[in-house]
């Protein structure tokens, strides 16, 4: 396998601490330099955290039209404005796009950067299926190219001392995850939350960052996957509630929404304690933390608008010749998306282009 590319010459990039933190950034050091591929919501997000980060620059940004591209540029500063994916794919001055297109479009979109020889840093969830995330974990592994999933949430302090708590054996034998990410979104005509052409549904969409912390929690696979859905009128799921069996007794109750707004805090309990992350549960900046008979709260807060730690984690997997993330395993990404595949396999809900009932294997 060949090894993966490092963006510039003789760079160092700030290390990563437990608290999530950086240290060691040099004014001098080279870049990584990035392109950000569509110019939605997030785009924009992700962008507003570059102008922030050590390290890393926003080089050029690629866009379905020139006149949406022109003014995503001029608005986060960008220099190079690409009138399609592909010319931004062909950019040689990118070293690692940033995906940020509907979930239907990450499988494509990904595979075009990667076969242009760029590391990608894809938007949540990986892909639509397990069969498009193992297709392009696939072709990133073969081609020695750095690939991640946006799961941004892994990367923030507040995430950082759940992990320490739970290597550190704190809350003893990890057993229930609880979770809620319950918004609630207009029904517009177009909207990529709720057209199957472009993978919509609450549980793709906002759902799985209940999964993907239960999967972080028990490190495994669920043996066993039960749920129920309410389909709205495009067909994609408005609120579910799924129960996760992770064997040795450990469950994961989860739900997800986007016509319903609920408070939407994670708990993790184990043998011995727990922790509350405080809503929102995938940005929180404060924590419970209940070890025997003694709790506690601890703030976590997080620089700017939290997207740039991802970066973060890119710009030093890249300078270390690394083809993925330990803190968003490639594996572990493509276990996330095989579970969605298992909770909505039984509401009947398949996407436009998954030739059969079950997509893990189309
Ligand atoms: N990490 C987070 O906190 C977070 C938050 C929100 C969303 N997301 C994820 O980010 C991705 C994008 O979400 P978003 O909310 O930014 O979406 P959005 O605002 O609708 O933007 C999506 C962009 O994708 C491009 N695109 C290409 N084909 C499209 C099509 N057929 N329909 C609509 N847009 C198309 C467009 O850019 P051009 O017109 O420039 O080509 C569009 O601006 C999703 O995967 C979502 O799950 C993550």
């Amino acid at each position: 396998m060949r090894k993966p590319r490092t963006p510039g010459e003789g760079r160092s990039l700030p290390e990563r601490r437990s608290d999530g933190e950086e240290e060691g950034s040099d004014e001098t050091m080279g870049a990584v330099r990035w392109g950000i591929l569509g110019t939605g919501k997030i785009a924009g997000a992700f962008a507003a955290a570059l102008t922030e980060l050590p390290g890393a620059e926003a080089v050029a940004v690629g866009s379905r039209r020139a006149v949406t591209a022109a003014r995503f540029a001029d608005r986060y500063r960008i220099l190079r404005r690409h009138p399609s994916y592909g010319a931004l794919a062909a950019d040689p001055d990118v070293d690692v796009v940033y995906v940020a297109t509907p979930h239907s479009l990450h499988r494509d979109n990904t595979l075009l950067c990667l076969e242009a020889g760029k590391a990608v840093l894809c938007e949540k969830p990986l892909a639509v299926n397990a069969h498009q995330a193992g297709e392009m974990i696939s072709v990133a592994r073969e081609r020695g190219l750095f690939l991640m999933e946006a799961m941004w949430t892994r990367f923030l302090p507040a995430f950082a001392r759940l992990r320490e708590l739970l290597a550190a054996g704190e809350l003893g034998e990890p057993r229930l995850v609880r979770a809620d990410f319950c918004i609630r979104r207009p029904r517009e005509p177009g909207s990529r939350l709720f057209e199957p052409e472009l993978a919509g549904g609450a549980l793709l969409d906002v759902g799985i960052y209940t999964v993907a912390l239960a999967a972080a929690v028990f490190g495994t696979r669920p043996e066993r996957v039960t749920g129920l859905a309410h389909l709205g009128p495009t067909g994609v799921d408005e609120r579910s509630g799924a129960v996760l069996d992770y064997g040795d007794g450990r469950l994961a109750v989860l739900s997800s929404a986007n016509r319903t707004v609920t408070p939407n805090d994670a708990l993790v309990a184990g043998s011995r304690g727990w922790v509350r992350l405080h809503d929102p549960f995938w940005s929180p900046q404060k924590l419970t933390v209940a070890i025997g008979d003694q709790r506690h709260e601890e703030e976590h807060p997080f620089r700017g608008n939290g997207y740039g730690y991802e970066a973060a984690e890119v710009g030093r997997c890249l300078a270390a010749g690394a083809g993925e993330s330990e803190v968003m395993p490639l594996d572990e990404s493509l276990a996330v998306v095989e579970t969605l595949d298992r909770i909505r396999q039984p509401w009947g809900l398949v996407y436009p282009g998954e030739p059969t009932s079950d997509p893990m294997r189309s």
